[in-house]
């Protein structure tokens, strides 16, 4: 069965208020292009082509027209909407259907993942059958759910902005799940802050002991661009190491095309659609553009 994937794109996106008041906050630049597209080009990396778009119903014609009408990426791409933001695990019983009895992976809209073997890592761990939840070490644990591990890397507890925090690896906002997870978030309850928690459902899995913890390293960049503070890092980022490698970050046309799920020719029939920007130029030279490695 192949994984599905699902990019949480809704939320009213508070923290980034004026800024977000009339726009998706994911449609939000981080440098020079949309934040959804670097959560798109994670879900690409770890080979997903069936991908199911959550947002508000204001913002779901602006994704459609975004992902279907205008650009092939060798992706089905489909859409639902979340009436409410009530909490991200509400998000999986919206997928339940497109889920199916498939395995999927949730990310969120305002994640940004960055590093050398990230291609690799995440093919792996979207091959295996596991449960799997990333940690990141971050100096402001108390902001994230948190995750307690053995020296084992075996997982002791999952806590959700803990106030004393047991560990410093936040958990990402990448989640591998089998095809029981909407079940799973039917069974949970509303939190204090009346959310339904992505991590009830994480505690479900571990409880089953099910869930495995992958931990990503110090040579790798984890943002959540939900903050102005966030979004600048991240987009500072992106622009240090775009500017100096010549190569951009979050590109999904380039990333459909090298992994062939695009041909040459549609590759810059899309690129004609960007013309005079420097990201058609872009598109335009990577057929000659030689670089070592694969995606
Ligand atoms: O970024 C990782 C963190 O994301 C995890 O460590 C936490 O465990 C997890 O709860 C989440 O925490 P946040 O406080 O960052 O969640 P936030 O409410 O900001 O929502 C994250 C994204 O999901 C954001 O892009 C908006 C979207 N969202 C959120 C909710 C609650 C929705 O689309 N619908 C929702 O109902």
């Amino acid at each position: 069965m192949k994984r599905k994937g699902i990019i949480l794109a809704g939320g009213e996106g508070t923290r980034l208020f004026p800024s977000s008041a009339s726009t998706s906050k994911h449609l939000l630049p981080i440098y020079d292009k949309p934040m959804i597209y670097y959560s798109l080009s994670t879900l690409m990396l770890a080979d997903i082509q069936e991908i199911l778009i959550i947002c508000n119903s204001m913002d779901l014609p602006i994704y459609k027209k975004l992902f279907t009408k205008t650009t092939n990426l060798g992706i089905k791409f489909l859409f639902a909407e979340q009436p409410k933001p009530i909490g991200i695990a509400n998000a999986l019983i919206i997928a339940e259907n497109f889920i199916s009895d498939n395995p999927c992976c949730l990310i969120l809209g305002d994640n940004f993942f960055y590093g050398h073997n990230l291609s690799q890592t995440l093919k792996r761990i979207s091959k295996s059958k596991n449960n799997s939840i990333i940690g990141y070490p971050v100096k402001n644990p108390s902001n994230f759910g948190v995750v307690e591990f053995d020296e084992k890397q075996k997982i002791i507890e999952l806590v959700e902005k803990p106030v004393k925090p047991a560990s410093r690896y936040a958990i990402t906002g990448l989640y591998f799940f089998d095809n029981t997870v909407a079940q799973r978030a039917k069974l949970i309850s509303e939190s204090k802050r009346k959310e339904y928690e992505i991590v009830d459902v994480l505690k479900s899995y571990h409880k089953d002991k099910k869930l495995n913890l992958e931990l990503m390293g110090r040579g790798d960049a984890w943002l959540d661009a939900g903050c102005h503070e966030s979004l600048v890092d991240a987009s500072l980022f992106v622009r240090s190491v775009e500017k100096r490698q010549g190569l951009k970050i979050g590109c999904p046309e380039e990333i459909a095309w090298r992994k062939k799920w695009i041909s040459n020719e549609e590759l810059l029939k899309i690129s004609k659609k960007y013309s005079k920007s420097s990201y058609s130029s872009y598109l335009n030279s990577l057929p000659n553009n030689k670089i070592v490695g694969t995606i």
